[in-house]
């Protein structure tokens, strides 16, 4: 009963997951596991818009949005992959609108698009309107659309099902291994093809905008499995998260207007980047708040500084910086209006906070919010190992957990959603077409064994140690020492450190001996995945001697092309971390200095 026969398996059910699903099971009979349900994904935090260079409010081309998002990523990003996700992106959307997806409208009835940092018209280097959005709750109305379709497709869906294993046999995908969580009991998937949705790992740190959910589980079951991660070293700090609790206030805040200002009641984003001002990249920006806190200018002396969307300000700021209507009269706003654009981020205000964002600034601080590195992937979403770009058959990743790599070392906002609409469709069919023309490999002989033996060992556990607080250390040490800023001292700490927590971690005893939603014994796991990656990172980031995108070091404090224009890739065999290189690919764009 706990075996089942699927073509193709998806593991995740956020948008690439979904996506992925949707495609895959059009020609094969096809599964999404997800550990939670459906539209609980993290997908559904994501705010502000998702780009495509549509042209609906104001000239734009997708040659701009392309040459933005090499710009972005620092120049790490394979420009053959981005071009293809820019010119898939307008049929992205399209195909989003007539699937129902409720995107905001101009008067005219068109799409309505808002600017978001690092998007810009290249000749005159200002803002561009180009994040389609449904209010600011653009992912969340992306999952609701994709899980009907995929309701409506028959896909056939296992949620609260956590996948512990990938099945590999002669360097082979041949299924996963996952735990029912309402009973505790272990199922095994035989699929032909896997994909691998599983989002993202923000929970390693202590400040975060990522679900409880986003612990990098299949990147650490890759890693387990001996194949090589992408980029570790390159995590994005977004910005705009609320004071200490790390929740999202979306870049559509600053699109709509908003500004940043420090303790002193001073706007500081023009001194940094004085053509785009509060809508460069959120590397840069991420930066420019904290250089304004370590030289004192934080909001009471404290680690943060406010976004001001009142009305009057966001009105007084437009006409400081020229900015005007389409039709270009002077640009005017009402709270009623923001309102309307902004509803979720007012609420949380005033949920969190208390505050009321168009009367009051709002405390914000930089949020771990990306992983911009993951699972090496070709721009069908195919898994590669090697600088050759070899292909693991059967084995597909798509949106966050992947590296395609589209956002190089700093993704642009935006692009996430794009991203995972686009790779999650092509990972879907490929995953479909390659099920098509192969048989079902034989499974090993006892599928479950791994799997079996990860909880078992947690089970037996019977140290003093409790995973909350190996987890609260974690997510400190790489916060501190790991986080925006970096350097040798702090990133071997932190390496020390880690490694002291793992040798801890398996002294982890396990207080709930239930089988039903154990949650105690899942979150151990989980924990187990998060120091294998903060380890990971720590390391990659310590080898790379350079500073991009959102990898700043302050011992090394310049981009350095000629020895670090590279991927990194790292495995890990018995306790031993091996690194290795891949070319970036460069069509069109020659790395310049990124102005903004
Ligand atoms: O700011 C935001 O709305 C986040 C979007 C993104 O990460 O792409």
């Amino acid at each position: 009963m706990n075996n089942h026969e699927f073509e193709v398996v998806v593991v995740g059910a956020g948008g690439a997951g979904l996506m992925a699903g949707l495609y895959a099971s059009r020609s094969a009979k096809t599964a999404v596991i997800s550990k939670l349900y459906p539209t609980r994904s993290h997908t559904g935090a994501a705010q502000g818009g998702i780009s495509a260079a549509l042209g609906n409010l104001e000239e734009d081309r997708i040659e701009w949005h392309t040459y933005d998002s090499v710009k972005g990523s620092d120049y790490l990003g394979d420009q053959d992959a981005i071009e293809f996700m820019c010119q898939e992106a307008p049929e992205a959307i399209l195909e989003l609108e007539h699937m129902g997806l409720p995107f905001d409208r101009t008067a005219e009835g068109k799409i309505s698009q808002r600017p978001f940092g690092g998007h810009t018209n290249n000749e005159t280097g200002k803002p561009v309107r180009r994040a389609c959005h449904a209010a600011d709750r653009t992912g969340h109305m992306i999952l609701q659309t994709l899980y009907q379709q995929c309701l409506k497709n028959k896909v056939n869906f296992y949620d609260e099902f956590q996948v512990l294993d990938l099945l590999m046999v002669d360097g082979k995908a041949v299924g996963v291994v996952g735990v029912e969580l309402s009973t505790g009991e272990l199922h095994t998937f035989h699929a032909k093809s896997v994909i691998l949705a599983t989002g993202g790992h923000g929970r390693i740190f202590e400040v975060t905008s990522n679900a409880y959910a986003y612990t990098g589980d299949g990147a650490a079951m890759v890693l387990r499995r001996g194949l090589p991660l992408e980029d570790m070293e390159f995590f994005q700090f977004h910005p705009t998260g609320i004071y200490k609790l790390g929740i999202l206030i979306t870049e559509g805040v600053r699109g709509e207007g908003g500004i940043l200002i420090n303790g002193k009641g001073e706007r500081f984003m023009p001194k940094y980047a004085p053509t785009v001002k509060d809508l460069a990249s959120r590397d840069v920006i991420s930066r420019a708040i904290y250089t304004e806190i370590r030289e004192g200018r934080g909001v009471n002396g404290q680690n943060y500084v406010y976004l001001d969307v009142r009305p009057e300000s966001v009105i007084r700021y437009a006409a400081l910086d020229g900015r005007t209507n389409s039709d270009g009269s002077p640009f005017i706003v009402t709270a009623d209006e923001l309102l309307k654009k902004l509803p979720d981020i007012v609420d949380f205000n005033r949920v969190y906070l208390g505050i009321d964002p168009m009367t009051q600034m709002m405390p914000i601080q930089p949020t771990a919010h990306y992983t911009m590195g993951g699972i090496p992937t070709n721009k069908f979403g195919e898994v590669v190992i090697d600088d050759k770009n070899t292909v693991v058959p059967g084995l597909y990743a798509a949106g966050e957990c992947a590296c395609v790599s589209v956002h190089g070392g700093n993704r642009l906002g935006t692009n996430s959603l794009l991203d995972l609409v686009v790779f999650g469709k092509y990972a879907g069919l490929r995953a479909a077409a390659y099920a098509g023309q192969t048989e079902f490999e034989k499974l090993p002989v006892d599928p479950e064994l791994d799997a079996r033996s990860q909880m078992e060992m947690l089970r037996r556990g019977s140290g003093t140690e409790n995973v909350l607080d190996i987890s609260q250390e974690m997510k400190k040490v790489m916060f501190d020492l790991v986080g925006i800023y970096r350097n040798e001292k702090d990133m071997q700490t932190a390496i020390e450190k880690v490694r002291a927590l793992k040798a801890r971690y398996k002294q982890v005893k396990i207080r709930d001996a239930g089988k039903i939603f154990n949650t105690e014994l899942i979150n151990a796991w989980e924990l187990g995945n998060m120091l294998d990656l903060a380890e990971i990172i720590a390391v990659s980031a310590l080898n790379r001697k350079e500073s991009r995108g959102g990898h700043s070091r302050e011992d090394f404090p310049k981009r350095d092309d000629k020895e670090w224009l590279k991927h990194t890739l790292v495995s890990k065999s018995a306790d031993e971390i091996k690194m290795s290189y891949k070319p970036v690919t460069i069509t069109k764009y020659q790395p310049k200095e990124r102005v903004y």
